[in-house]
């Protein structure tokens, strides 16, 4: 049985005090969540989040980082910092990173390598355009992406790894998925990991699903049998996340 895992994902939001306000409203609507409850935020919200919710079963995520451990890499972030400052999750190939920053494949792939290398949980975004969804290539395009991302990944790194299938038509749109679509994608990137790995791997990788997730469709997703969480952008930031977080509880 694989435990449901909720993730925020703040992005561009929240200034460090109010990074800690928010995480000072969630707390008490989610600490009777029985998913594991991740807060994705920015890089300089990371130690006043992680103080904030010291004593909880909350995890902290980053939105991002680069593949090095120091140097020159004017404006990036490196594991080890994320490490020390107590960071556990990191979201690699979001498609607001692919597509407004040109992060390609093969950087992704390198990212989820240096994030197993580390110590941090790599939450892995694929998704397809509204062109290929409508065009019908979704499932070979989803397809490519985790052959390509998982390159070099072993089966035993996939069983602790995180997916998120987050269409990017319903990304910030108020467009979610229906729960039969977000279901097919889910069913099919497990079948992709059976396929590349072996059917243990795929029972055990946790699959989130993306999108305009909130409170009134979260419980419906979840009870989908592939769909082992969620990642929230909009509804992270508001009350309506401690709804989401527990919208999975039996
Ligand atoms: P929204 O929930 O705002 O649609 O964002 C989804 C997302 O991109 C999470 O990573």
């Amino acid at each position: 049985m694989r435990k449901k895992i909720i993730a925020g994902n703040w992005k561009m939001n929240m200034t460090p005090s109010q990074a800690v306000a928010l995480c000072e409203t969630l707390k008490p609507l989610v600490k009777d969540a029985q998913a594991d409850v991740v807060f994705c935020v920015p890089a300089i919200d990371i130690v006043p989040v992680v103080a904030a919710v010291e004593g909880t079963d909350i995890a902290v995520g980053a939105e991002n980082f680069y593949i090095e451990d120091k140097g020159a890499f004017t404006g990036e972030i490196s594991a080890p910092m994320l490490v020390e400052a107590g960071v556990k999750y990191i979201i690699i190939g979001h498609s607001e990173r692919r597509d407004i920053f040109g992060e390609n494949d093969i950087l992704i792939n390198q990212k989820v390598k240096k994030a197993f290398a580390s110590g941090l949980t790599p939450i892995l975004c694929c998704g397809e355009s509204l062109t290929l969804r409508k065009n019908g290539t979704y499932k070979e395009w989803i397809a490519r992406q985790i052959a390509w991302d998982l390159t070099g990944i072993t089966a035993d790194q996939v069983k602790e790894l995180v997916i998120a299938y987050e269409p990017i038509w319903a990304i910030g749109t108020g467009e979610t998925a229906t729960s039969e679509q977000a279901q097919e994608v889910c069913k099919l990137i497990r079948d992709i990991i059976a396929e590349m790995y072996d059917t243990d791997t795929a029972e055990k990788v946790r699959i989130q699903y993306g999108g305009s997730m909130n409170a009134a469709n979260a419980a419906e997703l979840l009870a989908m049998p592939d769909i082992d969480g969620g990642l929230i952008g909009g509804a992270s930031l508001k009350p309506d996340f401690g709804v989401v977080a527990n919208a999975a509880n039996a």
